[in-house]
This record gives C-alpha cells, structure tokens and sequence, in this order.
C-alpha cells in the first residue's frame, strides 16, 4: 500500500483554511471492534440477513423476533468500545476547522470515541421509539426483560429508533448530510459498501461537486469508480495516518 498520506497534502492544506472535509462511515469502520458488517461473511443473525429483518413488515408480522435480532446487536454495540479508526475521526474533528461527520452506523461507537455533531442518517440502536406517539429515548442500559419492550408512557409497542428498509431517512440528518456533500473538499467514505440508497448517492453528490473521494476500504466498492484516491486497508491502519497528517504543521 502506498503511504495514506501521499498525495493528500495539497488536500489538507485546502482544509485547513477551513474547506469542509466529510467523513462519511460505514459497519466497516466498527468491524475492528467485534462488530459484524451486514455484507461480510457474519453478517447473518440466525440465518437471516439483515434486510429480511429490518422492514417494518418483518416488524408488524413478528416483532419479538425483530426485537431478539437487535437485542443481540445492541448487546455486541454495548461490549464494543470505539477503536483507533473511530479515535482518529475524533482526532481529525479537532485537528481541521471543519469536518462532518456522516454515518450510516447506528452503533453510536463515533460519539464514545469522541466525535461531535455526529450526523446519524440510520438512526441509533441506543434509542427506542413509541410505535404510537413517536417519543424517543435512550434504550436501557441492559437487555429489556420482555420482548417486545413497551412504552413506559402509553403502553404501545417500542421500537429501535433506526431507520429500516423502505422507511425514509430523518429529514434533518439527511438535509445536513448533502449540504455537506455538496461542499467538500474531500471526502473520505470509509468502511461502507455504498450498496444502499440514499446514503450512497452522498459520494455521487460529494464527487459531482467537485470534492476529492478518497475510498478506506479493504475492498473494491460500488463507491471505487467515484474515488480519485483508494487506501486498501482496514480503517484501525489507514484512518490514525490521516489524523497524523491533519495534526503535522503546515508547510
Ligand atoms: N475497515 C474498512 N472497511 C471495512 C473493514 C475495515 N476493517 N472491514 C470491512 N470493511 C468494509 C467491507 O469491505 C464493506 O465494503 O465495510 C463494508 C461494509 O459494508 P456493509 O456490510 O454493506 O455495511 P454498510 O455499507 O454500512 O451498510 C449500509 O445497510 O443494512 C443496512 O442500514 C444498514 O447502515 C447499513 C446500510
């Protein structure tokens, strides 16, 4: 692999006279803390893929058994602690004047590792949501004793607060999200295999505007083609290298 840091020089100068820089994330960038990716070779939960699970039809036909596939992703999310890929999103927050934070992730590992105003296009498995009047709350520090949990206030049926296939994206983290992909500079898309829509058309969105793509990814993508730089490698290797670069002195 070539040094992460070669080429991106220019770039960083550019960001440090405050252009914006974007991350955009992906399972991957948490795959380096225990945590499966949906595409990857343990990414089934008792022989099921994630997108048969996540539907609200798979959750109005069976919610106990949508709830025992997020109970035991949130008790991995919970186990897991943020790693030298998430720090370095945190690091690279400090160290530039402006960056975004975009993650289709719902596993909240961003924010632990310090990163702020993290914008969360998928939701968070963190919170629950009343299926009736729509309040949201932190989910419990430990698994609910029965499934699926109720809403201490009405009574109704609780949900994850995610956004699942076929359901549209907050419209607030999705407004800030292309407003920060039209005015990159450089986008970094990590961990991600910009297989589903929207979020994916952020690169579309970022590149059309003339932002600089670099890919983070051990693998080839739907993202690839869009991406004038690829660092083929783990998050937890590439990411710190980056961080560094934003941290060295200009000049
Ligand atoms: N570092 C960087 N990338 C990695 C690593 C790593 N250590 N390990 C795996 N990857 C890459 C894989 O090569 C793959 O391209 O992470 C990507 C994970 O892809 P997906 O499992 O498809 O996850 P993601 O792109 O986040 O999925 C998008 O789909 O299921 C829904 O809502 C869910 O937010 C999720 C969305």
């Amino acid at each position: 692999m070539t040094d992460a840091a070669d080429g991106l020089g220019e770039a960083f100068d550019s960001l440090r006279a405050g252009r914006l820089l974007t991350i955009l994330t992906g399972a991957g960038i948490s795959a380096e803390s225990g945590l499966p990716t949906f595409r990857g070779e343990d990414g089934l939960w008792e022989g099921h893929h994630a997108e048969e699970l996540a539907t609200p039809e798979a959750f109005a036909r069976d919610p106990v058994k949508v709830w025992r596939f997020y109970e035991w992703r949130r008790g991995l999310v919970l186990a897991a602690t943020p790693n030298a890929g998430h720090r370095a999103v945190a690091r690279l927050q400090h160290a530039l004047p402006r960056v975004a934070v975009v993650t289709q992730n719902v596993d909240g590992l961003h924010q632990e590792a310090g990163s702020t105003d993290v914008v969360e296009l998928h939701g968070s498995i963190r919170r629950v949501r009343c299926t009736r009047e729509g309040t949201v709350r932190p989910a419990l520090g430990a698994a609910f004793s029965e499934l699926p949990p109720r809403c201490p206030g009405c009574g109704a049926v609780l949900r994850p607060d995610v956004v699942w296939f076929g359901e549209p994206l907050p419209e607030a983290a999705w407004r800030r999200a292309v407003e920060a992909a039209r005015q990159s500079a450089l986008l970094l898309v990590v961990g991600t295999s910009a297989l589903v829509t929207p979020a994916a058309g952020l690169v579309v969105i970022a590149a059309r505007a003339g932002a600089f793509v670099v890919e983070v990814n051990p693998d080839e993508t739907e993202a690839t083609p869009l991406a004038h730089r690829v660092l083929r490698a783990p998050a937890a290797k590439v990411l710190p290298r980056i961080a560094d670069l934003a941290e060295r002195a200009p000049g």
